[in-house]
């Protein structure tokens, strides 16, 4: 919503739709969805970015003149001379103006206009700076609303309170002049880039946790298969031992030899047992 007396920036990068978006104010091109409603005596006033809306063949004073029939011819000439017209200058045919004569008169007639509601499409793009400064004096005294498109930042600052930002299809709108917009985008800039280094940092910093817990997995694993294979072998030895006790006591209590099935266990002789089960089943059958 655009009251009286406030003044919009319309910003965004070349073919984002900001002259679309201006067409759509002053009833050029209707919406494909949204609705659009000015207020009871708002008819735009529209400076278009392609310089229309002149007639080739008066002269500049005459073109003035006869949009306003109601001021004096001196009082056309003043109001010229505001925009840079002075002496022979306003004699000139339309058609033989530069670009930026050009536009000069179609903003002096512009803002000659008895409206409330002005829309001006890069309005300085054929201005030098002395004209930028006569229209920035002209708004200064207008009170309607304004909406401007314009890439001339310092021009923006000069004469807009709020920012529309037309980007990617999406608008956004910030309260306060074009420096205060600018300003806060580079905070959210920079905000998005310190957020965006933090979380490539805390990403580096889990894949390094992760490569560290897996090296330490791995030696886990190095030092569990070396304990096994001693269990293992301690395992063989203590049955290779148990299985040499027999023979001993064989001896001790029958004088049984080796080799006369004292040292016999379960018919495996001499083998060793493969597990626990295995040392359990060569104690029991020695023991009977
Ligand atoms: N009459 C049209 N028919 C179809 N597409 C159009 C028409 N007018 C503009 N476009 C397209 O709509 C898009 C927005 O154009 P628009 O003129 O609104 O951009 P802009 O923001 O004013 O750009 P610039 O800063 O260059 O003036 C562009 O891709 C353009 O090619
Ligand atoms: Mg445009």
């Amino acid at each position: 919503m655009l009251q009286r007396g406030e003044r919009l920036a319309v910003i965004g990068p070349n073919g984002a739709g900001k002259s679309t978006f201006l067409k759509l104010l002053v009833g050029q091109l209707q919406p494909t969805a949204g609705f659009l409603k000015l207020g009871g005596n708002s008819i735009p006033s529209y400076y278009d970015q392609n310089l229309t809306g002149l007639d080739d063949h008066a002269t500049v004073l005459r073109e003035i003149h006869t949009f306003r029939r109601d001021l004096s011819e001196e009082q056309v000439r003043d109001h010229l001379g505001r925009f840079l017209f002075s002496g022979d200058d306003v004699e000139k045919e339309i058609r033989t103006l530069s670009g930026g004569e050009r536009a000069r008169v179609l903003l002096a007639k512009l803002v000659l206009k008895d409206h409330t509601f002005l829309i001006l499409d890069e309005p300085t793009n054929h201005l030098d700076i002395k004209s930028r400064e006569a229209l920035e004096a002209a708004l200064e005294g207008y009170d309607g609303a304004l909406v401007v498109v314009s890439h001339d930042r310092a021009f923006l600052d000069n004469v807009c309170d709020r920012v529309l930002e037309i980007e990617d299809g999406q608008t956004r709108l910030y309260p306060g002049s074009y420096s205060e917009y600018a300003a806060r985008k580079r905070r959210e800039r920079d905000a998005a880039a310190r957020e965006a280094r933090e979380k490539e940092k805390e990403e580096r910093e889990r894949a390094d946790r992760q490569k560290q817990r897996g090296a330490r997995r791995g030696e886990g694993q190095g030092e569990r298969q070396r304990k096994a294979r001693r269990d293992q072998c301690q395992r063989y030895e203590e049955a290779a031992k148990r299985l040499q006790a027999p023979e001993a006591r064989g001896a001790d209590r029958g004088g049984r030899k080796r080799g006369e099935g004292g040292g016999r266990v379960d018919g495996r002789r001499g083998e060793l047992p493969r597990s626990r089960e295995d040392e359990g089943i060569s104690r029991g059958v020695t023991r009977s």
